[in-house]
Formats: structure tokens, sequence, C-alpha cells
């Protein structure tokens, strides 16, 4: 792998007391390409704007994938990456929706190992913080034509980040819509495709005029079953059993969401992933076995949530603060990613740095 450094690292600009989310890009990034039938010249080059023609396909026809992880600072010498398989997997399974050729694990894995050694004082070290690295790729092909392109570029950016909670939890507040859907059986909603989010903003704009944090989305035939919310799976605590949406094509099949899983039968918590309806949350609520409610991400890893609004009626949770269940789940994820709990599951990719 070819590797040109930066002549100058503007590491010295960086006010790490004061990150705004995905604002500040660290001094390198990954640049490869896949060009007659392979991918190529993967390389390593200072952070810098890229040029091309208007004529771009991605820019046109939307043929893009991407992937959200985090690096987290465990100590002097090492570097933390949080399941990496996983992100490896989904990034190949959301090229071959997108028609985009899948680039092997290895090339993934060791690019991303050496992209972090390289910018390794990135990454912030108070705890909490992490270096948000996000792997993404695109058609590159210099033709507008309505079908896959045979060009493409694969490239990691990667930025440092605060904690998402600076001041303890702050539990969101979620509406359903009956105006829009995100995703249907068939379509695109199990990928991480560029284009699900770009549809995702006018019933996100839409639900925050209205006063709540974000969409709850149902599906999309019946408007009946949950699904997920923006950036989040979703995870309901009724009476001692952790419900969420089952996967099926709609659903974003998040690493977090994952974890939870895992962790909670690890805990022998019985766990159902199945269809649950938004009435079934309502009554749940009314006979007073809900719980808790919380999302799942690499952002926040876990967010309480503390009320739904769904057709003029709404609900409340606690919504001051974090219920029991999701801060275990909170301190459990974040101790394993850290380096400070045990990790039984195997998750963390070490870097070493030092
Ligand atoms: C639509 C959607 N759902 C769920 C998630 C959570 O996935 P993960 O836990 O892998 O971050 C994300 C974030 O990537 C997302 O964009």
């Amino acid at each position: 792998m070819e590797i040109t450094r930066t002549k100058e690292s503007r590491l010295s600009s960086i006010d790490f007391e004061n990150l705004e989310f995905g604002r500040q890009f660290s001094d390198h990034m990954i640049d490869m390409s896949y060009k007659n039938g392979a991918w190529q010249d993967p390389s390593i080059v200072p952070y810098a704007p890229i040029s091309f023609h208007p004529s771009m396909h991605a820019l046109h026809y939307g043929q893009a994938v991407f992937e959200g992880m985090k690096a987290y600072y465990a100590d002097e010498e090492t570097v933390h990456l949080f399941r990496l398989d996983d992100h490896h997997q989904r990034i190949s399974d959301s090229s071959e929706r997108l028609c985009i050729p899948s680039m092997d694990k290895s090339s993934f894995i060791e690019s991303l190992e050496e992209l972090i050694r390289l910018d390794h004082q990135w990454v912030p070290k108070k705890h909490g913080h992490a270096l948000y690295v996000r792997p993404f790729v695109f058609a590159s092909e210099e033709y507008i034509a309505a079908r896959a392109a045979n060009e493409y570029r694969y490239m990691v950016i990667t930025s440092p980040v605060a904690a998402y909670y600076k001041e303890g939890f702050n539990p969101v507040s979620l509406t359903t819509t009956d105006n829009f859907v995100r995703a249907v059986k068939g379509g695109t909603g199990e990928a991480k495709a560029a284009g699900n989010y770009g549809g995702s903003f006018l019933p996100a704009q839409q639900a925050q005029k209205d006063g709540y944090t974000q969409v709850l989305w149902l599906d999309a035939k019946e408007n009946k079953y949950v699904e997920e919310v923006g950036t989040m799976n979703i995870f309901f605590l009724i009476g001692n059993t952790l419900v969420t949406p089952k996967l099926g094509g709609t659903v974003l099949p998040g690493i977090t969401r994952r974890s939870v899983i895992a962790l909670a039968k690890e805990w022998n918590v019985d766990v159902e992933e199945r269809r649950i309806t938004i009435d079934e949350v309502f009554d749940a609520h009314s006979d007073g076995s809900l719980k808790e409610v919380f999302g799942s991400g690499t952002a926040a890893v876990i967010s309480p949530v503390g009320l739904i609004h769904h057709q003029g009626k709404t609900l409340e949770l606690d919504r001051e603060k974090i219920g029991p269940f999701a801060q275990k789940m909170f301190d459990t994820i974040t101790g394993i990613q850290y380096g400070k709990l045990d990790d039984p599951f195997g998750w963390v990719h070490p870097v070493k740095v030092g």
C-alpha cells in the first residue's frame, strides 16, 4: 500500500475540547479505485479535495454506500476498532444491493489499520470521545447512463468526535408519520445506501418542526409495525423481555443492535426479534409493562427514548433520565469498546500504534 504523508499536520489546529461531529478531518485518507474489473492502487494520501467531472455517475444516480464506525483510545500503545468483520460484511452486503463490486476483507481491514496507525494522534484520549471512521464507495465513472457504473472509488476519512452525551443522557422524542415511508420490502432499506438518507431528511425536518427529535419509522405497507429510527435501531423492554423489530429487508442491520442482543442473551434476558405494532407499544405503556425504550447506534451507542407520538396520542416515559437496563447496556458496550471491560465476544480489534 502506497503511503504519502502530509507535509504539514493540522493536528495542532484542532480544539479537542470543542469538537463538532463530522466537521474536522484527520490528516490522511484511504483512496482505492476499481477499474478494469478489479480493485487496485490502494493508497493513503493527505486529506484533500478530490476532483471529478460533472458527469461522475454517483452524483446523478446515487450509486453509493457507506459505513460508520469508531476508533477508541485504549492506552498509549493501543487503539480499538469495533466489530470490523461485521462492518466489512455490511458494506459488502450494501455494495451487492447497489451493484457495486465489494472488496476483500483483508484489504478493508489492513488499510484501516494502516490509517489508524498513521493518524493515531487524532484519536481523542478522553473517555467517551472517539475518532469517527467513515468508509464509503461511490460510482466514479464519468458517464451518465442509468446502469451500474464500471468504475468506483473507495475512500475512508476520519473525524475526531466528542462524547455524544456531555451533560448526562438526553432522552429523545420520536414521532411516527403518516405521510412518508423509509423503506419497502425489496427496496434498499437494509443497505447503508446514501440515497436512503437523502430521502429521510424532509420527514426528519418536519418532525423537528413539530417538536420531535426524530421520526420513528413504521412499515411502509400497513403503517403499523415499528421498524427503526433515523440512524438507530429500536428496543422495547416489556416486562422482562427485550423486544426489537426483526430484520427483514427494510431495517438496517445495526451492529450496535447485534451487540445489544448478544449481551442481553448473555445476561439471560429473553430477547424477541419480531414484528411489533405501535399499538402494542402504547398498550404496554398503558398497562404498565413498558419499562424502557431505547435506540442503538454507533454514534450514541444507546439513546434513551422519553416520548413517542403517534396519530395524536403521546406516550411519555421518564423524560429526564436513562433506564437501568439501558444504562447497564451503555456501560457494558462502551466498557468493552474502550478496553475497560473484558471482551468475551472478541468484538474489539486492537491496533498497535505505539
Ligand atoms: C438507518 C440506521 N439504522 C440503524 C443504525 C445503527 O447501526 P449501527 O449500530 O451499525 O451504527 C444506523 C447507523 O448506522 C442507521 O443509519
